[in-house]
């Protein structure tokens, strides 16, 4: 763990000095993002020491050709990226003809706070430039009232001068990314253009011998000064256009300059009208003026907090932390757009680009289940059921039946080409079959299944029907050659929890099918199935070999697990952690040591199957051996952990989840932050501490206090009603802020209630904990 921020406050993030070393870190943390467009805590002035610039616009991906050192049949010919695109903070600063760069001159004060309450960015410093002394104050949103519109507000004040200060407000599309594959720049140039206070650059992703989409942005840009300048020029020239405004400027006076951005992509208009587009939406906006402007995206921060805001009381780190991963993630997705999906990293890095991984089924779309309405999470499910065509070709590639998921995406076409995630980790597919019975069941609506969700679960049926094999001495059927969500271990055969999956994937074909068969013939008819393919779903997961060891009386992650050195991580030297950055790679196979959860993970998805001793002696077992080098993993134990009784272990995890970030714990937040996994605090504390379980379509709650705490509160939206669930040490109540009945059940007893309902904690004590 390492903590560069350690003022905490409940609200914000907070920076009070500057960051040479951790640059990066901080840059990461301080991220922005409305949905739409996003970037890195850059600043908008020249800065001379290491940084990692970037800014993101949400659906705008290229496809970078594949670089392997051997080619294998199948590899994926491209990785996809969303590239780091035009530069449109940028704002230079000169005092008295000289530059400002925080990393040459003299700074004091420094100061940054990323406000998530109402999502902007402020910094405030001062700066010694050359003698002249300057207090500075930028802040910074991207509105989420329009999604296309930016806003800076530069103030410079002097503190012991009279003399100028020239502004350079610019766009800059000459961007490149650390991780191109063949130092390629991914942008070409369309035009640019200026004019006194105005500026734009219209830029295009470049041609792709892959035949996927090119998408080209136009960046536009409005500037106002508050005082008469003194020059005013401009000039533009290709990806580029800057305004050049020299403010006279006295001792003790501030001088602002405004800088008002709109972006459009062919996304969403067709090229030829980006341009006009984008003035319109200028000139609509700056009309309001910068407070109004501030004010109306403030307030709708505030209504995204009213529904989804988590209190905690007692722990602000735990408080804090909570809130930054909402934040982060709603500023990834919020659910406006049908077409996008959330990227592991989304606005804040290039690693994982923008790109959709099993995460979201898996790790999201149960957060967008409990606070959002339920249009968004059938977006996500629709977003697969769009690609299905495109999952089949996969399977095809592979020389396999049904569909295949990819594990890296844009447009339904697998783009990682590592073969031991690409060909391998297969497991993937369970999961979205797991989120359509997750969506269904938690909001009872079933109509999603008849009308797409039903092709999806034949054809991932398919697939795992034509991927397991006959073992005949075994007499039961295998899948060999795979890779378990623990990607510490590769290329194993019978990963428990792929058989698991696959099994209970052809078991909900076959249970819909015959639902179906009753309800809606058409949707039957349509995917084409015989009696004798239901048949055979039947016998393969009837007979799914499931490795058991009987002597533990465990799981067994793989074939031959329990052969490996068991060595527990905490025996291990702490220099030696985390291993992905100090073992070599065939060691770290070698090693039992765990990425994430893998068991765990099929235990939490199918949590009704297993009995609390069965969940604790798999928990006792595999948490010694888990190092949680997957942001993906801890939110899982510290679920498990809280339902089996170890509250101290799940609050530790519950910390790692939801300050993975903040604290650094895996030593690559410099990369960018772990959007996906953001979910998981959330995820630690509703179906953790507060035991939220949704099985049979049945609302119960299991409420658990971690001692470190006074008390928590949450709201979700469970069918129709929308319900505030507060646990403090005596009580629990539970709060119906929508009209009719409600019916739950809390540490297994069953209630009715319409308005409130309040129940005795002490009592259920020892029940509980
Ligand atoms: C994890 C995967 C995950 C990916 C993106 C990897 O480190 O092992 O499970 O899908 O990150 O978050």
């Amino acid at each position: 763990m390492k903590r560069i921020f350690n003022k905490i406050d409940g609200w914000k993030i907070i920076q009070d000095k500057i960051e040479f070393e951790e640059n990066r870190l901080a840059e990461s943390i301080m991220s922005l993002g409305n949905g739409y467009m996003g970037m890195r805590g850059n600043y908008e002035e020249m800065y001379s020491k290491d940084s990692h610039r970037g800014s993101y616009i949400a659906g705008v991906w290229f496809p970078d050709k594949t670089r392997v050192g051997w080619w294998k049949n199948g590899y994926p010919e491209y990785f996809g990226k969303v590239p780091n695109s035009v530069n449109y903070i940028g704002i230079n600063v000169l005092v008295n003809g000289k530059y400002l760069d925080l990393g040459k001159c003299e700074v004091e004060n420094f100061y940054r706070e990323l406000n998530m309450e109402n999502g902007v960015l402020t910094r405030t410093f001062i700066a010694n430039v050359d003698g002249s002394k300057i207090e500075v104050k930028v802040q910074r949103f991207l509105s989420i009232k329009r999604k296309e519109l930016a806003v800076i507000k530069y103030d410079v004040k002097s503190l012991n001068f009279d003399g100028e200060i020239t502004f350079v407000p610019y766009l800059d599309a000459d961007v490149t990314n650390e991780d191109s594959n063949y130092d390629e720049k991914f942008w070409m140039n369309i035009s640019s253009g200026s004019k006194e206070y105005k500026g734009n650059v219209i830029s295009r992703t470049k041609d792709n011998v892959f035949g996927t989409e090119v998408f080209t942005i136009c960046a536009n840009m409005i500037n106002k000064v508050s005082k008469k300048a003194k020059v005013s020029e401009y000039m533009n020239k290709d990806f580029y256009s800057e305004n050049t405004i020299v403010v006279d400027i006295n001792k003790d006076e501030t001088v602002s300059l405004t800088k008002f951005i709109a972006i459009t992509s062919t996304r969403d208009y067709i090229q030829d009208e980006l341009l006009s587009t984008s003035e319109n939406i200028l000139n609509e906006e700056i009309v309001k003026g910068y407070e109004n402007l501030l004010k109306e995206h403030s307030e709708e921060w505030n209504k995204r907090w009213e529904t989804s805001d988590v209190k905690i009381d007692g722990d602000i780190a735990a408080q804090q932390g909570i809130r930054y991963n909402l934040f982060q993630l709603f500023s990834t997705y919020y659910g406006d757009d049908y077409r996008l999906n959330i990227g592991p990293k989304g606005f804040t890095g290039e690693k994982y680009g923008g790109a959709t991984y099993w995460d979201t089924e898996a790790y999201c779309l149960p957060l967008y289940l409990g606070v959002a309405d339920k249009h968004v999470s059938r977006n996500l499910l629709e977003y697969r059921y769009n690609q299905l065509e495109a999952a089949k070709e996969n399977a095809k590639k592979l020389g396999l039946e049904g569909a295949l998921y990819p594990m890296v995406t844009f447009n339904g076409e697998e783009c990682h080409n590592e073969w031991e995630i690409t060909f391998e980790e297969i497991h993937r597919n369970g999961s979205m079959i797991y989120a359509i019975y997750n969506y269904t069941n938690y909001t009872g609506d079933y109509s999603y299944i008849e009308e797409k969700g039903i092709d999806v679960i034949v054809e991932v049926a398919r697939f795992w029907a034509s991927r397991v094999h006959y073992a005949k001495y075994q007499g039961q059927y295998m899948i060999h050659g795979v890779t378990g969500p623990n990607e510490y271990d590769n290329n194993v055969n019978n990963n428990w929890y792929t058989n698991y999956i696959a099994k209970w994937c052809l078991e909900y074909a076959v249970e819909n099918i015959n639902k179906l068969q009753e309800q809606c013939q058409k949707a039957v008819a349509r995917n084409n199935i015989k009696e004798e393919e239901l048949n055979k779903w039947i016998t393969i997961a009837e007979n799914m070999y499931l490795p058991y060891d009987n002597e533990l009386d465990i799981i067994v992650q793989q074939d031959n697990f329990l052969d490996k050195e068991l060595i527990e991580v905490k025996d291990l030297p702490k220099e030696n952690l985390p291993l992905n950055q100090n073992w070599s790679w065939d060691r770290i196979l070698r090693s039992c040591f765990i990425k994430q959860a893998d068991v765990l993970q099929g235990i939490y998805y199918f949590g009704d199957k297993f009995s609390i001793e069965e969940k604790r002696r798999n928990f006792d077992f595999y948490e010694k051996y888990t190092v949680h080098e997957s942001s993906l993993s801890s939110c899982i134990y510290s679920i498990i952990g809280s339902e089996i009784g170890n509250l101290e272990k799940s609050y530790e995890l519950y910390s790692r989840t939801a300050r993975l970030d903040l604290d650094n714990y895996n030593n690559d937040t410099e990369d960018g932050l772990h959007i996906t996994s953001m979910s998981g605090a959330w995820l630690a504390i509703v179906q953790g501490f507060a035991g939220m379980r949704t099985w049979n379509e049945t609302l119960s709650f299991n409420p658990k206090l971690p001692q470190q705490w006074n008390s928590y509160s949450f709201n979700i939206n469970y069918r129709e009603h929308t319900l505030k669930v507060i646990v403090e040490k005596e009580n629990v109540f539970i709060e119906n802020m929508s009209k009719g009945q409600v019916e739950l059940s809390v540490y297994g007893e069953s209630y009715k209630f319409e308005d409130k309902l309040t129940i005795k904690r002490e009592e259920n004590l020892a029940l509980s904990m």
